[in-house]
C-alpha cells in the first residue's frame, strides 16, 4: 500500500533556482517587499505603480537571513492572468502556492511548516481537484442561500449589540465575530468553542512578525551575548499547539460519527484512494480556518476606511442599493485582502519580456494587478460604479480560484445592506492598526462612531 499523501515531506529539502537568464527590465528600487513592517500602512501601492511601470517582472532579492534565493516579483495583471491560468507550467506544489519561502530548517514550526504545506492550495494536478470537490457542495448555491438566512440573523444580532454604544472597534465588535459565525455554522464547530478561533485567528495574523522578531532579537543578543527571552515565542507556540489539537480532535470525532458538515467531508476525503494524513488532517483544518474568516474579516473593516474617505460613494449607495453587487466587487479590488500567491516554474519559460528557468520562484501581487491601469481606468479611484469592477484578481484565477468566494460575497452583501441601513453614517474615528504582514492585509483594529 502507498504512502499517505504528504507535500510537506516531499519538498522539505527542494532547492530552488537562482534567476537563470539575465533580467530583462533594468529597475533598481529601495522598496523590500519581505520587510513586513512596510505593509502596516497599508499595500505599498506607489511602490506597486512603480514596479508596475518599469519592471513588471522584478527580480526581487532574498529575505534577510534565508537560505532560499531570491524570486520574480509580478505586477500587472496580463502577467498574474497568465502565469494562474498554466499550472502546468508555473506549480503550486514543489514549491507551495502560497509560501515566499520554505525557510531555515531550524526556523520551521514543527506543525506549523507542515501544515502550511499539507492542504489543496499546495496541490496541482489531480490531488488538487479530488480535494477540492469534497468542498464544493458547501459552496452551491442552495447551501449558500439557505445559510444566508442564519448570516442575516447573526448580522442583526451583532448590529443590535453595538447600537447602543455609538462607537466601537469594528473589528473586535463585528468584523471577526461574523465570518467566525459563518465558517463555524459550515464546517460543524459548537457554538462554545467558536471564540477560541477568534484568538487563534489574532496570532496566526502575527505568525510572521513574531518569527521575523525573535530572529532579530537572537541575532541582536549574539552579538551582545544575552540571552533573549522567549517568552513570546512560547506563548505563540502553546497557542499553536492548541489549535491543532482541538482541529484534529474534531476531525477525528468527524471521521467516526459523520455529519452533514465540511469538516466531515475533510474528514472522510481521499487521496490516492488513502484518508488524508495526520498532516493533511492538520494543514486542512489551517487553511479553511484561515482563508473562510481573516479574507472576509479585512474586507468588512476595509470597506469602513473606503466608505469614510469618500462621501458620495456612500451617498450614492444609500440612494441606489441597486449597486451593492459592484460597491462589494469594488471594495474586494480596492482591499485586495490576500496580497500574493506563490508559483514554481516547472521548465523554461517566458513571462513578458522575462526569460525564466525551471524551479524559479514567483510571487504575484494581486493588489497591485488590481489597479493596473491597462485594465483598471484611474485606478486608484474607488468608483463603485466601475464596469469592470469585477475582473480584479483578488479571489485568485484559475483551478485554485477561491472555492469560497459565494459565501464571502453573502456575507458582505448582508453586512452593508444592514448596517448601511441602520448607520448610514458610520465612520472611521481614530487610526486603524494594521499587523505586519505581507500575506494577507491584516486591519486588527477600526474605530468607529456611528
Ligand atoms: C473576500 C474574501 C476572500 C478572498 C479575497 C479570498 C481570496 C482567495 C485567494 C486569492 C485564493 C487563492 C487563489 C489562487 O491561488 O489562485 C483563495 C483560495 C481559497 N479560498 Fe478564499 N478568499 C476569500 C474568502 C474565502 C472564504 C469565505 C472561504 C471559505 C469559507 C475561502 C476558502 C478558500 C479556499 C478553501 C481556497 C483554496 C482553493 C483551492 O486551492 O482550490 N475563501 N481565496
Amino acid at each position: 500500500m502507498s504512502k499517505p499523501v504528504s507535500i510537506s515531506n516531499e519538498i522539505a529539502d527542494t532547492k530552488f533556482s537562482e534567476k537563470q537568464y539575465a533580467v530583462a527590465y533594468d529597475f533598481k528600487t529601495p522598496i523590500n517587499l519581505t520587510d513586513l513592517d512596510l505593509f502596516t500602512k497599508g499595500q505599498p501601492h506607489k511602490e506597486f505603480r512603480e514596479m508596475r511601470e518599469q519592471a513588471p517582472i522584478f527580480w526581487h532579492p532574498p529575505i534577510a537571513n534565508d537560505v532560499e534565493p531570491g524570486f520574480w516579483s509580478l505586477t500587472s495583471h496580463a502577467d498574474i492572468l497568465k502565469v494562474s491560468s498554466d499550472p502546468k507550467t508555473f506549480s503550486s506544489q514543489i514549491g507551495t502556492g502560497t509560501m515566499m519561502t520554505l525557510g531555515r530548517e531550524d526556523r520551521r514550526h514543527p506543525k506549523l511548516w507542515r501544515s502550511a504545506i499539507d492542504h489543496m492550495l499546495n496541490l496541482d494536478g489531480d490531488l488538487h481537484i479530488n480535494l477540492r470537490r469534497e468542498h464544493m457542495p458547501f459552496f452551491k448555491p442552495n447551501y449558500v442561500s439557505d445559510l444566508r438566512i442564519k448570516v442575516s440573523a447573526k448580522v442583526t444580532a451583532l448590529l443590535d449589540a453595538m447600537e447602543p454604544k455609538g462607537e466601537c472597534n469594528f473589528v473586535h465588535d463585528f468584523a471577526q465575530q461574523l465570518p467566525i459565525y459563518t465558517l463555524s455554522e459550515i464546517l460543524g464547530i459548537p457554538e462554545a468553542d467558536r471564540p477560541k478561533l477568534v484568538t487563534w485567528m489574532e496570532f496566526l495574523e502575527l505568525a510572521q512578525y513574531i518569527q521575523v522578531d525573535q530572529m532579530k532579537k537572537e541575532k541582536d543578543a549574539e552579538a551582545s551575548n544575552e540571552t533573549v527571552s522567549t517568552e513570546m515565542i512560547d506563548m505563540f507556540n502553546n497557542m499553536i499547539d492548541e489549535m491543532f489539537e482541538y482541529g484534529r480532535a474534531i476531525l477525528n470525532s468527524k471521521r467516526k460519527n459523520p455529519e452533514d458538515d465540511l469538516l466531515s467531508a475533510i474528514a472522510n476525503a481521499e487521496l490516492e484512494g488513502q484518508q488524508l494524513s495526520p498532516e493533511f488532517l492538520d494543514g486542512s483544518w489551517l487553511l479553511i480556518i484561515f482563508a473562510g474568516n481573516d479574507t472576509t474579516r479585512n474586507t468588512l473593516s476595509g470597506a469602513i476606511k473606503l466608505l469614510t474617505e469618500n462621501p458620495d460613494q456612500r451617498q450614492k449607495l444609500i440612494d441606489q442599493p441597486e449597486l451593492m453587487p459592484n460597491f462589494l466587487q469594488e471594495c474586494i479590488r480596492m482591499i485586495s485582502p490576500v496580497m500574493h500567491m506563490r508559483r514554481t516554474t516547472t521548465c523554461e519559460t517566458q513571462v513578458g519580456d522575462q526569460l525564466m528557468g525551471p524551479g524559479e520562484k514567483i510571487v504575484m501581487w494581486y493588489g497591485a494587478a488590481n489597479r493596473d491601469p491597462a485594465i483598471f481606468t484611474n485606478p486608484d479611484m474607488f468608483n463603485i460604479e466601475r464596469e469592470n469592477a469585477d475582473k480584479h484578481l483578488a479571489f485568485g484565477i484559475g483551478r485554485h480560484t477561491c472555492v469560497g468566494k459565494p459565501v464571502a460575497l453573502m456575507q458582505l452583501e448582508e453586512s452593508y445592506m444592514q448596517i448601511l441601513k441602520r448607520f448610514p453614517e458610520i465612520h472611521m474615528h481614530g487610526e486603524w492598526k494594521v499587523a505586519p504582514n505581507n500575506f494577507v492585509h491584516a486591519i486588527q483594529e477600526m474605530p468607529v462612531k456611528f
